[in-house]
């Protein structure tokens, strides 16, 4: 009959690059310029829930509770990817079968949050899409032909939810294929092979962004000659200086080029034209405390990155220095009372609204 609903419930993180991405070779399949690598941000994350039913009669989408347009080519993409990757599925518990052959008449309903701020500079297409193919995925038995095949689906959506896919330390290779098939997110390390390394997410504003990293990697493609120096002669060496850092827990290098090339992403920024501010003045204070208290010690006690907005993400070689980089904060920004701010320490990270 038409009366049975199948769900599916999953989970995925958002990541922050610490070599950015930004550029892309072809708009449509989402290849970029450069190649990239980031941590995976486990406490930052979406939960998506995937319906299919007989009784559906279009694909439909909620975002936090909203109903958004699943027309974008975007969504679309990916959908017509795990669709075409379907196979028989067998509810456990009900025993329903759905036929592989079925899928391609059957719509879903999408609904999916984040427990973070949306186009804050957080990432949160990169969870919302990574999340997105999982459980479709889940949904209709779909299952990677080759490793990382997902990634590549993901990408689709979001360039940087192929990196979401992955726990740790995660590298997307720009590839070099025409069909985008080797451009792919691996696992460099899992996220225990630097268990004393803290992330600090310092929430600057919550409030969305006004150019879209869609728009803003168009106008910098186009208009700015640091992004081409950067893609090529830039980028390639530090790839490699980054992985290296990170096998060897680094902190100093690893500090050293996170900064640097957060740096020289907002350089691009403000070298396309109309420039792109998406730093603001309370962003650029942290990179003051930050930059000051590495100058004063002579070693890199914390590192700072920040996305297509003002939010920092800070890191920390230790919970002591971590301590100490918070009383720095702290002392920066007074709370005006204890219930200005509110601080929750989870894990490893900890997230300061
Ligand atoms: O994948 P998008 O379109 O959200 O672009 C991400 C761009 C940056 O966050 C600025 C850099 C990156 O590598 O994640």
């Amino acid at each position: 009959g038409n009366d049975w609903v199948l769900m599916k419930t999953a989970r995925a993180p958002s990541n922050i690059a610490v070599i950015k991405y930004w550029g892309k070779r072809d708009e449509n399949l989402i290849l970029p310029i450069n190649s990239s690598i980031s941590v995976t941000l486990d406490y930052l994350f979406a939960t998506t829930t995937v319906a299919v039913s007989p009784s559906f009669t279009s694909d439909r989408l909620w975002l936090n509770g909203k109903e958004v347009s699943m027309e974008s080519k975007r969504y679309k993409n990916c959908l017509q990817q795990i669709r075409s990757r379907a196979t028989d599925v067998v509810d456990e518990k009900t025993g329903l079968v759905v036929k592989k052959e079925s899928w391609k008449d059957l719509y879903v309903h999408v609904a999916s949050k984040n427990n973070f701020p949306t186009a804050a500079g957080l990432a949160s297409s990169a969870a919302g899409f990574a999340c997105l193919v999982y459980a479709l995925a889940h949904l209709m038995g779909a299952k990677e032909s080759y490793e990382g095949e997902f990634s590549t689906i993901a990408r689709l959506g979001s360039g940087s939810a192929c990196r979401s896919l992955y726990g740790g330390f995660v590298k997307w290779n720009m590839g070099k294929e025409d069909d985008g098939s080797d451009s792919i997110a691996t696992q460099i390390v899992k996220k225990d092979h630097w268990k004393d390394l803290v992330i600090i997410i310092a929430v600057v504003s919550s409030r969305q962004k006004e150019t879209s990293s869609t728009a803003g990697m168009q106008t910098s493609v186009k208009t700015s000659p640091l992004l081409q120096h950067r893609a090529q002669s830039v980028v390639p060496k530090r790839m490699v200086e980054m992985e290296e850092a990170i096998m060897k827990r680094d902190f100093a290098t690893f500090a050293k080029l996170t900064c640097a090339d957060s740096n020289q992403f907002h350089a691009t920024c403000l070298d396309t034209s109309p420039p792109i501010f998406y730093m603001n003045d309370t962003s650029r204070r942290l990179i003051g405390l930050v930059e000051k208290w590495n100058a004063s010690e002579g070693t890199p006690q914390a590192a700072y990155t920040f996305d297509a907005g003002p939010n920092a993400v800070l890191f920390a070689p230790d919970d002591k220095v971590a301590r100490s980089l918070l009383q720095r904060i702290l002392y920066l920004f007074p709370p005006a009372s204890d219930a200005d701010i509110s601080r929750y320490v989870v894990g490893d990270q900890s997230i300061m609204e």
